[in-house]
């Protein structure tokens, strides 16, 4: 609790005094107070006065031709270094957040983005390193109620929500693919039907997933209809069935990514795919992002663009590396 007198400083006193009186205590001298501040002497001398009348007790007493600090003088001179260093620091990290070398940043991105994002976050970070990164991974219609209720920095996805007024970029492909199993006989044929597809049992992504929704337009347009054996909401645990002979699928490239020539899955050669989906990367509209969220915006558009591609491009040759 400040007794009266605290209150009674806070109240009178303002920053500037305690910067004069700073400069004035450190030289005990108002003539070179003056000097370093730029001031007129006697414009020292006033706001002292007017400082030592908020504190109610003199802080400086002359003897001779001397200054010296009295107690409250030496104790107010400690307290304004304390209040001063904390300010400074305090500029500091804004400098720093200014110059993107602090601060958060919160992203949102689909099940499918998340093999390609975390990658790129470690160049990233590794170039700003004070900024901390939270990640959310959801499907399409869970990423668009986070946009809709503002609670990430930037978003990634492949289908721009129409309903939301949003800000958007292009950024990368994202190439949807039949996967089978490396042993399944229709790993040797060539140009394989929707039809023949049709017939095959199927893995699918749960409802609300941009995937999901892909695969079963270009179906629906053909009017037909997929064999769904089984409906996982994960990526992984769909590689994992097919891998385990369950049945086919179709998925993101980019979820290759890391799997290698030794992986068991492969491509099927269908007609009418790879589906080419893009990825964007977008934020509400006229909504003021943070200068983080803007250079991670920058970097995306360019190098992370460049690494992800190239990811890309390797797991597209180790494919053609298993024929
Ligand atoms: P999802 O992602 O299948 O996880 O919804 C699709 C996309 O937007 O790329």
């Amino acid at each position: 609790m400040p007794t009266h007198s605290e209150g009674q400083i806070l109240h009178h006193a303002t920053l500037h005094q305690l910067q004069v009186f700073e400069v004035a205590a450190r030289h005990c001298s108002f003539t070179r107070a003056a000097e370093e501040l730029f001031l007129t002497q006697p414009t020292v001398s006033m706001q002292i006065k007017q400082l030592t009348k908020a504190v109610g007790l003199p802080l400086f007493e002359q003897v001779g031709k001397r200054l010296f600090l009295t107690d409250a003088g030496e104790s107010l001179y400690a307290t304004c270094n304390r209040i001063f260093e904390q300010l400074a620091e305090f500029e500091m990290k804004v400098a720093n957040m200014k110059g993107m070398k602090q601060g958060r940043l919160k992203l949102g991105v689909v099940t499918t983005a998340n093999y390609v994002i975390p990658r790129l976050l470690g160049p990233f970070c590794h170039q700003f390193p004070g900024i901390q990164v939270s990640l959310n991974v959801t499907n399409h219609d869970r990423l668009v109620d986070r946009i809709s209720e503002n609670r990430d920095d930037l978003y990634i996805l492949s289908h721009i929500p129409q309903q939301i007024e949003v800000q958007s970029y292009h950024f990368l492909e994202n190439p949807l693919v039949v996967l089978a199993n490396r042993h399944h006989s229709l790993v040797k044929e060539k140009q394989i039907s929707l039809q023949r597809l049709s017939q095959e049992p199927f893995i699918m992504r749960e409802a609300g997933s941009y995937t999901r929704r892909s695969v079963q337009k270009m179906f629906d347009e053909q009017g037909l209809s997929l064999n769904i054996k089984m409906e996982f909401d994960s990526n992984e645990a769909i590689k994992q069935a097919i891998a385990g002979g369950m049945g086919i699928s179709v998925l993101s490239l980019h979820t290759l990514a890391l799997e290698g020539a030794s992986g068991q899955l492969a491509i099927l050669d269908v007609v009418g795919f790879p589906i080419q989906n893009q990825w964007y990367v977008c934020h509400i509209a006229g909504k003021q992002i943070s200068v983080i969220a803007q250079t991670f915006l920058q970097f995306l558009q360019t190098e992370g663009r460049k690494i992800a591609q190239q990811t890309l491009e390797v797991t597209r040759q180790e494919e053609v590396g298993h024929d």
